[in-house]
């Protein structure tokens, strides 16, 4: 505990919340995020779609295939990309055809370790992989463009707020004592007015999260794809008429994950815990109108990837319905379940599908329903 306490009392004894998770999350050092392995997947304390079960990256592959043969070589970007589990897990699905379909593959990555530890992961990636460490660093291309992000606007940190009578106090941590402890403060500017634009106004007493970072990550990286793209962003989250509704959320959405239990105080143990707040699909929604983008779909997981194909993925892997109840039949079809589960990552879990260019055509006939 000591080191956010030192950290907090160097940068004046307060700071706004965001500031906060920006340093339990990405402290160089302590953070959550910055360990040399991973804090997420099976053996972890919570699971994404791509670290569930292979079978989102062998969908994925499917996807980018079904594009492919309508566009030639593309590019993949994969933002957020973690330990490389969607980067690596295309390549070996795609095996000698990578070189044919990818003209090459850029990994945004913010931890350093996670970098190191793709590069040694993909020493062997029959494709040209540059990394970068912001969006920012991208160079742009003409190349038809695939971005990918899961879990990453869900861990950006946000500013937290308190209703007051038709305004918000900020919610700032300050110390007192040798321990962390929340002070209301008026809001910046920026804070007061991420609301204003949503059109939302907090119950008094009602608690929500603003990530004032989303729309002008996402406008630079739909910028970044050029002008033949189409973004598949996995999150958890709502458009800002739910997410702020005070019957759903009065508390709102911030939570803290270890070892797959949830919790809903982020001043326990920091740097230890992973924080996330839910998206607000429509900053996403305002960066693509900024960058003439368009939507082609929000859809739940689990029917983002039966439009995607994982049926006939299944069929061609001789596991489809009519197979042979054998042990590999079995545990595939339990990895599939965990990412179609009806009660947990299949429908909590949406997939925001935009394109530009002629991927709106493409992306509509490849992500129509089969018939
Ligand atoms: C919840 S993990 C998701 C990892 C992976 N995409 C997955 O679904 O398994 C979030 C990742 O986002 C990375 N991240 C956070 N902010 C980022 C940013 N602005 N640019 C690139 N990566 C970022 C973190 O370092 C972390 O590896």
């Amino acid at each position: 505990m000591s080191w956010i306490i030192d950290e907090i009392v160097a940068q004046g004894g307060e700071v706004f919340f965001d500031e906060y998770m920006n340093l339990v999350l990405y402290h160089p050092i302590h953070g959550y995020y910055s360990g040399d392995e991973p804090r997420y997947g099976r053996e972890g304390d919570f699971l994404t779609a791509p670290t569930a079960s292979e079978w989102y990256s062998r969908v994925m592959t499917r996807l980018l295939v079904r594009v492919f043969d309508q566009t030639g070589p593309l590019r993949l970007i994969d933002v957020a990309s973690g330990d490389g589990a969607v980067i690596s897990g295309v390549l070996e699905t795609l095996g000698p055809r990578a070189s044919n379909v990818l003209a090459g593959v850029v990994s945004v990555e913010r931890s350093p370790a996670m970098r190191r530890l793709q590069r040694d992961r993909l020493a062997a990636a029959p494709v040209d992989v540059h990394w970068a460490e912001d969006v920012a660093q991208m160079v742009s291309s003409s190349d038809p463009t695939v971005i990918h992000a899961s879990e990453l606007y869900d861990a950006l940190p946000v500013a937290r707020v308190v209703g007051v009578e038709k305004s918000v106090e900020e919610l700032a941590v300050g110390v007192q004592a040798g321990e962390l402890v929340w002070r209301r403060r008026p809001p910046r500017r920026e804070v007061e007015a991420y609301f204003v634009r949503h059109g939302v106004e907090l119950e008094e007493g009602q608690v929500a999260e603003a990530n004032l970072g989303a729309e002008p990550l996402h406008t630079r990286l739909l910028e970044a794809a050029g002008q033949r793209g189409l973004s598949l962003v996995l999150d958890y989250g709502y458009e800002a008429k739910r997410l702020f509704n005070p019957r759903g959320r009065r508390g709102g959405s911030l939570s803290t994950f270890r070892r797959h239990e949830l919790g809903r105080d982020p001043l326990i143990s920091p740097g230890e815990v992973d924080l996330t707040a839910h998206v607000n699909w429509d900053d996403l929604r305002d960066a693509a109108a900024h960058a003439a983008w368009r939507e082609i779909g929000l859809w739940p997981l689990a029917e983002f990837l039966v439009r995607a194909g994982i049926a006939e993925e299944l069929e061609d892997h001789g596991l489809g319905m009519e197979a042979d109840l054998d042990a590999t039949t079995i545990t595939a079809r339990q990895e599939v379940k965990r990412l179609l589960d009806p009660e947990g990552m299949g429908s909590d879990l949406k997939v925001l599908v935009q394109a530009k260019g002629d991927m709106v055509d493409i992306a509509q006939s490849v992500l129509s329903l089969p018939q």
